[in-house]
């Protein structure tokens, strides 16, 4: 049984080329005297004398023999933060610990171990053997049903609604992100599943599916997906990036989003460090191929504002390291919405000198920092909207968006504004 209260915790780590975890060291969460979060994370010695170690962020907390702080975020470190559960998660435990608000440790050892990337937390030194069973996809209709029970708040007997969080809890919520999900294997590996919720505008699975497509087609690197149909609904799965199976066993990349990268958080007053540019500078600094992450990083921008995509937040971007080196993580959860407004749309990141305007001539007008030339950006930009313009509906209509839903998204692409000269 896990301590409500337990303040300090060991964090494991599975090495490139290897799965089974190791203890890379102990974070330690406690209040300052004048009543702020701290955290605290020190190493092991064992792990720091090992050849193969690596760190576990490409930023702060570097293979050192020293204790590092922080009272930013709340005492959790972003490398940490990127390993514990987001909106969907905290909503399953709240129900299973029958707690309004759970504390950051809690959230952390309460959610499984399919968390993102490489990490994983535990009270006892020596850490739990992997995982080895998971969810079939031939399981997602009871998941489907259990996470609509959870997203409708829904009163049931105390027994069945235990049951079902217990089962829940076991199959996904450690991913982040706000949407219902759940995290399934198949022969080729590990997906995970996105529901549609019943306030969705439209088809969500296949409107994402189909925008992965289309990404693809423009030339980004994205995550692999696949509609499934399960009791008669559409389900998106998603291939895990940060998994590879092996006949071993899982191997684990290491993953930090780019709110951890920006050092900001979710709140409104760090919101001047949700910078595209910002985030261009911390790739070059990071990244083993820092010219191609950067020019990577601004095709996704670009993209984004073709599609309308302003929930293109600092948690959908990532860096991933399958081996010791970071790079861009391939592009997920690209959604595009439809502002009423034909002239002016913002992505959640800032772009240019315009701030976050999603046009042509804003993303243009920092291209230097990305390392690009402004002639190539602007041809990238100018073929990216033809192709956007010209196969968005053929390439929905081939992932089975209806008739309805693309007249529903159509205003989402090449908006007019995207071509005003300012703001
Ligand atoms: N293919 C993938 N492989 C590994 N990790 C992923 C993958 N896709 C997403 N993730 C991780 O899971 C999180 C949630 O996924 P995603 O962003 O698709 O969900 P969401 O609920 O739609 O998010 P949001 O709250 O932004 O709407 C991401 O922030 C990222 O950390
Ligand atoms: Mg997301």
């Amino acid at each position: 049984m896990i301590s409500e209260n337990a303040s300090d915790c060991y964090v494991y780590i599975t090495l490139p080329g290897t799965t089974e975890p190791v203890t890379a060291g102990r974070f330690t969460l406690t209040m300052t005297r004048q009543g702020v979060p701290q955290g605290r994370f020190i190493y092991g010695r064992t792990y720091l004398a090992r050849a193969d170690a690596v760190p576990l962020d490409p930023i702060e907390l570097k293979l050192a023999p020293r204790t590092y702080e922080t009272v930013a975020f709340l005492g959790v470190f972003g490398a940490l933060r990127d390993a514990s559960p987001d909106y969907w998660g905290r909503r399953v435990i709240q129900r299973h610990l029958a707690l309004a608000q759970p504390g950051e440790m809690a959230y952390l050892l309460h959610s499984p171990d399919d968390r993102a990337g490489a990490l994983g937390f535990g009270l006892n030194q020596a850490p739990p053997a992997p995982k080895r069973a998971f969810n079939q996809t031939l399981d997602l209709a009871t998941l489907q049903q259990v996470a609509d029970a959870i997203d409708a708040d829904e009163e049931q007997p105390s027994d069945a609604v235990h049951q079902q969080v217990e089962n829940l809890l076991l199959v996904g919520t450690s991913m982040g992100g706000a949407r219902p999900k759940a995290v399934v294997e198949d022969t080729e590996g590990l997906w995970i599943a996105k529901f549609n919720r019943s306030d969705d505008g439209w088809n969500s699975a296949r409107v994402e599916h189909a925008m992965l497509v289309l990404a693809r087609e423009c030339g980004l690197e994205t995550a692999e997906s696949r509609v499934i149909e399960v009791a008669g609904r559409d389900v998106l799965l998603v291939k895990r990036f940060d998994r590879e199976r092996t006949p071993q066993g899982y191997l684990r990349a290491r993953m930090v989003s780019a709110m951890t990268l920006l050092r900001t958080e979710d709140t409104f007053r760090s919101r001047d460090k949700w910078s595209y540019v910002l985030l261009a500078e911390e790739l070059r600094r990071v990244c083993s191929e820092p010219r191609h992450a950067a020019r990577e990083l601004f095709r996704r921008m670009c993209f984004n504002a073709l599609i309308s995509n302003t929930d293109d937040h600092p948690r959908n971007h990532a860096l991933i390291a399958r081996e010791r080196d970071w790079q861009l993580s391939p592009a997920y959860d690209l959604t595009p919405s439809v502002p009423v407004s034909l002239d002016r749309r913002d992505l959640a990141m800032q772009c240019g000198d315009a701030g976050r305007l999603a046009s042509a001539y804003n993303l243009l007008s920092q291209c230097p920092r990305f390392l690009l030339d402004r002639d190539d950006a602007a041809a990238m930009i100018a073929a990216m909207e033809e192709a956007v313009r010209a196969r968005w509906y053929p390439v929905a209509r081939t992932a089975g968006v209806s008739e309805r839903d693309c007249r529903a998204i159509a205003s989402a692409f090449a908006y007019p504004g995207f071509r005003h000269e300012r703001a």
